[in-house]
């Protein structure tokens, strides 16, 4: 897939791949571009053009990742751009796969095993991943923003940080969710309703791999780097 670079329309971005609107939005971005190129709207809105192109483009393909160039730029950076994507989880895509995940139900003729499971495990996913998202927020990133803005102040240098056990177990069992839907929820449901769930959980998968990328192989080493220089 093609990379975009600062001299692209942003118009054009959306053309070539819907799927970055989200993404495009969680930086603060409003339609009504115009003709706007990249470099433009990044200047306007003040966001660092290049480390938008970098995410967006990693967003592009998943053979993109230029792990030198993202260890450049600042983890507080890094830190905003993880916390508006778990914003996008909490008050989209989290509601979004709920509400989904509720009308399949009420569209089955009557309450049956299999639907109870596919319930039941959400919930089990939602809590787990609620629980991830808050530890992070809570005290993960609070203690890199303290070691890059005051590292006299901190108080365990060593703490090792650690999320991928963590993503990993996060990242099967939405492969989980997905597999009991295809293979066996029972026939009788609305299925529009699945296929737009199905859609939604996948779109999200996508989403939230890539985020737990960023955390682990940018945001962790810098953690490292970081601990080792005070
Ligand atoms: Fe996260
Ligand atoms: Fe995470």
């Amino acid at each position: 897939m093609q990379e975009f670079t600062k001299k692209n329309k942003m118009v054009d971005l959306i053309h070539s791949n819907y799927h970055l609107l989200p993404v495009i939005h969680r930086f603060g971005f409003r339609l009504g571009f115009g003709n706007k190129t990249v470099e433009t709207l990044c200047d306007e809105y003040k966001i660092d053009t290049d480390f938008f192109l970098t995410i967006v483009n990693t967003f592009q393909s998943k053979d993109f990742f230029p792990e030198e160039k993202l260890l450049t730029f600042s983890p507080l950076l890094i830190i905003d751009y993880l916390k508006r994507t778990h914003q996008y989880y909490k008050v989209y895509s989290i509601p979004r796969i709920e509400k989904l995940m509720n009308q399949l139900q009420i569209s089955a003729a009557e309450q049956n095993r299999e639907m109870k499971m596919i319930e039941e495990f959400y919930r089990e996913y939602k809590t787990k991943l609620l629980k991830h998202i808050s530890d992070e927020e809570d005290k993960v990133f609070p203690y890199i923003v303290k070691l890059v803005e005051t590292p006299t102040q901190i108080e365990n240098k060593n703490l090792q940080l650690s999320f991928e056990e963590e993503h990993e177990n996060v990242d099967l069992e939405i492969d989980d969710l997905k597999n009991l839907i295809i293979k066996y929820i029972s026939p009788r449901y609305n299925e529009l309703i699945c296929n737009e769930l199905l859609i939604e959980i996948f779109r999200f998968e996508k989403d939230i791999l890539n985020h737990a990328r960023i955390e682990d192989t940018i945001l962790i080493p810098q953690v490292k780097q970081l601990q080792l220089s005070i």
